[in-house]
């Protein structure tokens, strides 16, 4: 097992303090949302903990922003690669999550510094980042003090709307949770790229930066090992 650094340190810290951040958000946004049904803790206290953690969230945003932007680093989210080689890729990788994986199949991807997340990371993790994020900040912010963003609020067509939207994007973060840690238990072993995410370090027996061979899955080994035999000449 050869070791890559592919996590800098400040995209760890993002990464752990977004975590804490996103999950805290969706305990606290359920209190709020069904108080009454679910009573943990007062609503005032549910409100204050959501604003402030809303606000870590924001300015934990720019630290990634920062760290993509300024080192130049911010192609790791982008698939360099034409449309129809792109949308081949990505079904090989869909095709491994799907049935490969199951049946003992290699991970098509090979990770190397330069190229840590596989076709379908790249696109999600973009949009996630991108797009769906900075819209709960941007909603969660109006939705903190109505009154002073009462202009935006009604060119976006009022509360209702803007809280609608945030409650929908809420829905997808729960949903996103559960397929983005199951992804992360499917390593060499279920903690690898937990770990990775706190070190920094992928263990990988790839070469690094090695070409990504055509793969069928027909090639698939399978469940059942055959016993080794020896080849060797004597
Ligand atoms: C608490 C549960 C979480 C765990 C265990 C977890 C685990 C991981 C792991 C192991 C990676 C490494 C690469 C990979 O396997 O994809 C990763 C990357 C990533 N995660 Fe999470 N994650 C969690 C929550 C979140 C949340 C809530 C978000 C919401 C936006 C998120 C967004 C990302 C992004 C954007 C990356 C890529 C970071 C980069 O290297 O630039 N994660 N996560």
């Amino acid at each position: 097992m050869k070791k890559l650094y592919v996590h800098p340190l400040p995209v760890r810290i993002w990464h752990w303090i977004n975590a804490s951040s996103v999950v805290s958000l969706i305990l606290t946004g359920v209190q709020i949302r069904y108080v009454g049904l679910i009573d943990v803790m007062s609503l005032e206290l549910a409100v204050s903990l959501h604003n402030w953690i809303g606000f870590l969230l924001l300015g934990n945003f720019f630290l990634w922003l920062s760290f993509y932007l300024f080192s130049g680093k911010i192609g790791t989210y982008h698939p360099e690669l034409s449309p129809k080689k792109y949308y081949a890729e990505a079904w090989r990788q869909v095709r491994y999550y799907g049935w490969g994986i199951f049946r003992g199949a290699p991970n098509p991807h090979h990770i190397s510094p330069g190229n840590k997340f596989n076709p379908l990371q790249k696109v999600s993790y973009q949009i996630i980042m991108l797009l769906v994020l900075p819209a709960q900040i941007v909603t969660g912010v109006l939705l903190w003090d109505v009154e002073r963003f009462s202009s935006t609020v009604t060119l976006l067509g009022g509360v209702r709307v803007v809280d609608t939207v945030h409650v929908l994007i809420f829905i997808f973060f729960a949903g996103f949770l559960f397929i983005h840690v199951y992804l992360a238990t499917l390593g060499h072993t279920a903690s690898a790229h937990i770990k990775a995410m706190f070190t920094g370090y992928e263990e990988t027996d790839d070469e690094p930066g090695a070409a990504e061979p055509e793969r069928d899955t027909k090639e698939a080994r399978p469940l059942v090992v055959a016993p080794m035999v020896s080849t060797q000449l004597h």
